[in-house]
């Protein structure tokens, strides 16, 4: 090869070089996992890549959820990140998702949605386009809007056996007809009273979800504990950390699991 470019060459391996030095420091940070962290410069030209490749076609070339791909009739427009409102995260209601969010989001895709699993990505170039991100808010800068990850209560060990588990799905109804059902409906299909008249925070109309469809937020026992308290900011989907205890909010759980097993999804 010439020389001018075997030079180019070497000096982007070196430059290469110094990003994974960072991206290894970078992770042996774990204590930065359970909260928001201000977006991290060294993986601002490897996360730029791959975001164009990648995102761009949807999120847009300013982050603006209008890429080329994106039409009219989408039933659910791209994330907006200049607005720096997430719907998945550990984190409280309107405050920043973790890097651990993000990543699972990217990871898992949305369900119902366009928003693709990107389950091969690295873990590196799944850091770096998650740093990229940040740069499309400036609520990323601001220390008002990071939080500590909401704590995830462990099963009551009572709810382990089969009698324990019956019986708190059955006392999980009348907490979901009390809390969800007026959005949710009795039996979360998605049509209670409330339903018809939802907005988001932008003034567009939105549904509450109907829990027996593949779900945007992940369907394991912990995506819906996470969901439940922590809420989906920008969307009428309350938090119940403060509501709801433990027990009550580990009763939901359970009858949405055993609600969506029944019907064999
Ligand atoms: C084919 C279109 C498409 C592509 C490509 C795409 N997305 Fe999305 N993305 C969406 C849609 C649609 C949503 C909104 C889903 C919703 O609101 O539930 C979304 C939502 C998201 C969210 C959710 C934010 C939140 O509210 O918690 C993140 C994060 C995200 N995308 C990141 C990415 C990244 C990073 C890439 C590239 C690696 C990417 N997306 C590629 C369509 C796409
Ligand atoms: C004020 C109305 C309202 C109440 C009350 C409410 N929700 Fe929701 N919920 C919504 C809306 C609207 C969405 C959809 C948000 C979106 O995706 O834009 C939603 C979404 C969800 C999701 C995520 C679905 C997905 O596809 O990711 C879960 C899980 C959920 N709700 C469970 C519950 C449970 C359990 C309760 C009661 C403890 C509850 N909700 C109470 C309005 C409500």
């Amino acid at each position: 090869m010439p020389v001018n470019m075997r030079i180019r060459y070497q000096f982007i391996r070196v430059i290469w070089g110094v990003l994974f030095v960072g991206v290894m420091v970078h992770h042996a940070d774990d204590a930065s996992k359970g909260k928001s962290t201000p977006p991290d410069r060294s993986l601002y030209l490897p996360g730029k890549h791959i975001y164009k490749v990648s995102c761009q076609p949807c999120h847009g070339e300013r982050g603006r959820g209008d890429g080329e791909l994106v039409t009219m009739d989408w039933e659910v427009f791209p994330r907006d990140f200049s607005t720096g409102d997430f719907k998945y995260r550990s984190t409280p209601y309107g405050k920043l998702p973790t890097n651990a969010d993000i990543k699972r989001t990217i990871l898992q895709g949305i369900a119902g949605s366009a928003m693709p699993t990107f389950h091969d990505m690295s873990d590196k170039d799944l850091e770096a386009v998650s740093e990229y991100i940040k740069y499309f808010s400036r609520k990323w800068r601001k220390e008002e809007f990071h939080a500590d990850a909401v704590l995830l209560p462990s099963k009551p060990e009572f709810m382990e056996s089969d009698t324990g588990h019956r019986e708190a799905v059955e006392s999980g109804k009348v907490m979901f007809a009390r809390n969800c059902a007026p959005c949710h409906g009795e039996q979360g299909l998605g049509n209670g009273p409330a339903a018809a008249t939802l907005m988001d925070s932008y003034g567009h109309p939105v549904r509450p979800a109907n829990l027996l469809t593949p779900l945007g937020c992940g369907e394991s026992e912990e995506d819906l504990l996470r969901t439940i308290l922590t809420g989906m900011t920008g969307t009428p989907m309350p938090a119940f950390a403060e509501a709801l205890n433990e027990e009550e909010v580990w009763k939901i759980v359970l009858l949405i699991s055993e609600w969506r097993r029944s019907k064999a999804l």
